[in-house]
């Protein structure tokens, strides 16, 4: 029975699944468009200011870089499964391929942590910056309310607010889910247009910001350790590139949608790697800028930082405009991550973990639509209900768990099957998936201790579902 749990699916078999329900219309440049579409939201925008603050000051560009080298470690792993494997699972389906059906279980619940949750934290932070906006505009009586969770509160003219249930957040979740259910070619030319608006703010406000620079802002460049781990220093720097890792998230969604690629085994590596490569470098100088512009420590309990740097500049009239792009950046940053949690279940599914209902495909659209409109409603309790620190933590952690079995993965099947065919290797290994686990791990116990713990409980109910319904339902097993 034991031995069991560990069954793998054969590579071979995996691909004669791929029959081609999803439709095939993405090229290299629309998945890497589509990773960019993930990577940049409210890390960036919301979580540079506080990391600066509370842990790195201006040496958060520091931070970018360490979290953005653990990336691209777990990044060239990704690239070497997805041009393995192009199948919708992405790095569920590797570890059914590699450590058998167990671990796959367990990654496709984690994954949930990362897609779902993530798209709720994502939310969460779009609502607070519609309530930014509003007040720039000066719109009286703001319903503070109903735009929180009933776990928040807002202080206005002295009075303490309690939210009661975060409605933009839930507005935003559905909105793209019924874009996703459109189909994946709109989703896509969406998704296109919102990340050159986004491109655009980041490199404006690099250029614009990089002459209003103050040095002064920059002489204390990496700040001394108040006696604090966490608080600057070198270890200050650490701990804020756990937290700016959520910055990254998404790019390892690109390879959810592999099956939707025209020519996988090429352009997945394309995918994966060039929108890692370039948010990376957009990231540093964005921090860079940020944080010349205004003190680091000015950036303290701001929800909207970009527009506090802005304000350091003459352009600061642009302000309504910039929190409008960054609106519409980051409701891809929710497509794109609402559309990686379906396409993970939609294999789970096939592969009889999951029910049937979440790899139904639209008899018109071609889509998994039951599966987008559950997750629609899943993750709307959780961006209408839930704080955004909680979601924001339990998503990195998840992530971080997922990149550190994806290059277990890689080291397992180099060594089960060292002559698969590979369009895609890669480069120096044992090296760079030892330090993807590494670096990852580090990571992983940079977060706070209460983000452990839900973690051990999610994967625990996962668990119990596992035994209760998933290893009854699986083909795999039935099939003998
Ligand atoms: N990387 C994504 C963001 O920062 C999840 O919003």
């Amino acid at each position: 029975m034991f031995s069991s749990l560990f069954k793998t699916k054969s590579i071979q078999s995996i691909l004669k699944e791929e029959k081609g329900e999803l439709k095939k219309t993405l090229t290299a440049t629309s998945l890497v468009l589509l990773g960019i579409g993930a990577i940049i939201g409210a890390g960036i925008f919301s979580l540079t200011g506080i990391a600066a603050a509370e842990n790195a000051g201006p040496a958060v560009t520091i931070s970018f870089v360490v979290a953005g080298l653990g990336c691209a470690f777990a990044g060239l792993c990704y690239a070497e499964f997805a041009s393995m494997l192009p199948i919708a699972g992405s790095a569920y389906t590797y570890s059914y391929a590699t450590l058998g059906e167990f671990i796959a279980w367990i990654i496709g619940w984690d994954l949930v942590l990362e897609y779902a949750v993530g798209a709720a934290t994502v939310a969460i932070s779009w609502s607070r910056y519609l309530i930014k906006l509003l007040e720039k505009l000066g719109v009286d009586h703001i319903p503070y309310q109903w735009m929180m969770s009933p776990f928040e509160t807002h202080r206005v003219n002295g009075t303490e607010l309690h939210g009661i249930v975060n409605i933009p957040a839930i507005f935003i979740t559905c909105l793209m889910s019924l874009v996703l259910i459109r189909g994946m070619k709109e989703s896509a030319k969406l998704n296109n247009v919102i990340v050159a608006l986004k491109i655009t703010v980041v490199i404006a406000f690099i250029i614009l910001g990089w002459s209003y620079m103050d040095p002064i802002n920059h002489a204390d460049y990496v700040p001394d350790n108040t006696g604090v781990f966490e608080h600057f220093g070198w270890t200050g720097v650490m701990t804020g590139a756990a937290v700016v890792f959520f910055s990254f998230i998404g790019f390892d969604a690109v390879s959810t949608a592999a099956q939707e690629a025209k020519n996988p085994q090429r352009d997945m590596p394309i995918g994966i790697l060039g929108s890692l490569v370039i948010c990376t470098i957009l990231y540093v100088l964005f921090s860079y800028v940020m944080t010349g512009l205004e003190n680091y420590q000015n950036f303290k309990g701001e929800a909207a930082p970009v527009a506090l740097a802005i304000a350091a500049t003459p352009y600061a009239f642009f302000q309504e405009l910039i929190i409008i792009a960054i609106l519409a950046g980051y409701t891809s940053v929710i497509m794109v991550l609402l559309m990686g949690q379906s396409r993970v279940f939609f294999s789970m599914s096939k592969d009889g973990l999951v029910p049937a209902i979440f790899s139904e495909v639209h008899p018109k659209y071609q889509t998994p639509w039951k599966s987008n409109i559950l997750f629609a409603i899943l993750v709307s309790l959780f961006a209408g209900l839930v704080p955004v620190s909680v979601v924001g933590e339990m998503t990195s952690i998840g992530t971080l768990f997922a990149f550190v079995l994806v290059c277990i993965g890689v080291l397992v099947l180099r060594k089960k099957q060292p002559d698969a065919p590979r369009a895609f290797r890669t480069p120096w290994v044992p090296f760079v998936p030892i330090m993807g686990i590494v670096v990852c791990l580090y990571l992983m116990y940079a977060l706070p201790i209460d983000t452990w713990i839900r973690l051990i409980v999610w994967m625990a109910i996962g668990i119990a579902i596992y035994f209760l319904y998933s290893r009854h339902h699986s083909k795999i097993r039935n099939s003998n």
